[in-house]
């Protein structure tokens, strides 16, 4: 297949991109950089099937040029991490809503299968076990957090109507938090954000009591199950659950992040407001019903947290810790 990976100079899409180049493919990332890097793609950089276009999913003419010349698409650029989203809501709103909208209006063309990628936040605060079809709760429009759980679901539901009304073969993926090497902490993303701090011997800083739960999938998980609905046909037009359902409170996570570092660094509690404004709200549980993928594809996770805090240490110890922080320039 020859791919189109957007934002795939970011953290899944550069794991993508170096499985899609391991499988024999031909690869083309676009991405702005604006929070991905060229290093993460240092390993497929030179390859003879690998190319890499820096432009923005905004440029719709750029969006289909590159499209008309790729029999599969996987649309992650997006302004992801909740502190991006609650700094700059309007750029995410811009990125998320209007890129999604060049890639099907472009895929409409000539119809590459498409996987749009969503995530858990569609599902609001509800407190469920979350499965596909659950019922969404949100929060006010006056709370920023919420804007990329509405651009997400007006994302989820442009693919649908690309697929019914011009026969896109759209797939959306709800990806519950993903973890793994090379995810930057700078954006809020908390299991980089801790292992760093644990690393470094600084506090580390869970926000509001901590026993708000997440459940947390390696990254190599979620990129074999991208490639297997990708290439499976009755995928088309549905919407699949991606991560693990083994959730923990982020107390817990930060217990372990202690553990397996072998850090004597403190655990200390930080209001949400402290560090996100007054007009911010959390979300108290988050676990993914994944029975539906399981059931089409035999997927489950492979690796469990232990594993996971295991790579993202390794991987910052081979390099700089307060880089996974955004202290240390990242260069492009
Ligand atoms: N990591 C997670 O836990 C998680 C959870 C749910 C959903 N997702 C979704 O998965 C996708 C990938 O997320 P990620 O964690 O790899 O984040 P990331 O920030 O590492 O990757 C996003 C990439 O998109 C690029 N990008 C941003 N705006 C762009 C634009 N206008 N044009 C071109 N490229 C642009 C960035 O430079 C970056 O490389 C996103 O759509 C995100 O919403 C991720």
């Amino acid at each position: 297949m020859r791919v189109l990976i957007t934002g795939g100079a970011g953290f899944i899409g550069s794991h993508l991109s170096d499985a899609m180049i391991r499988d024999g493919h031909h690869v083309a990332v676009l991405d702005d950089l604006s929070t991905g890097s060229v290093r993460n793609l240092s390993s497929v950089a030179d390859h003879a099937s690998f190319q890499f276009v820096e432009g923005s999913v905004l440029d719709a003419p750029l969006v289909s040029r590159l499209i008309g010349s790729a029999d599969a698409v996987v649309h992650l650029a997006a302004a992801v991490g909740v502190r991006l989203i609650v700094d700059e809501p309007l750029r995410s709103m811009h990125t998320n809503l209007r890129g999604t909208e060049n890639v099907l209006e472009a895929a409409s063309g000539h119809l590459p299968r498409v996987l749009i990628a969503s995530s858990s936040e569609v599902y609001g605060k509800s407190r469920e076990l979350l499965h596909e079809d659950s019922d969404r709760l949100l929060g006010p429009t006056t709370v920023d957090r919420w804007s990329y759980s509405v651009a997400k679901s007006v994302s989820e539901i442009y693919a649908f109507a690309y697929w019914r009304e011009f026969g896109v073969p759209t797939v959306v993926t709800r990806f519950f938090n993903t973890v793994g090497p090379r995810q930057t902490g700078a954006y809020g993303m908390v299991v980089p954000r801790l292992v760093a701090q644990a690393l470094l011997g600084e506090d580390l800083t869970v926000y509001g009591d901590g026993t708000q739960t997440r459940s947390f999938c390696h990254v190599a998980d979620v990129v074999r199950a991208q490639i297997a609905l990708l290439e499976f046909p009755a995928a088309v037009g549905q919407v699949y659950n991606v991560g693990s359902n083994d959730q923990l409170t982020i107390l817990d996570l930060a217990h372990r992040i202690l553990n397996i570092t072998g850090s004597s660094s403190s655990i200390r509690l930080v209001p949400f407001t402290e560090t996100f404004g007054p007009l911010f709200e959390d979300v108290p549980r988050r676990s993914a019903d994944t029975s539906k993928l399981e059931n089409l594809l035999g997927w489950e996770p492979k690796f469990g947290i232990d594993d996971i805090i295991e790579d993202v240490m390794g991987a910052a110890l081979e390099g700089d810790p307060g880089m996974l922080l955004g202290r240390t320039p990242v260069s492009r």
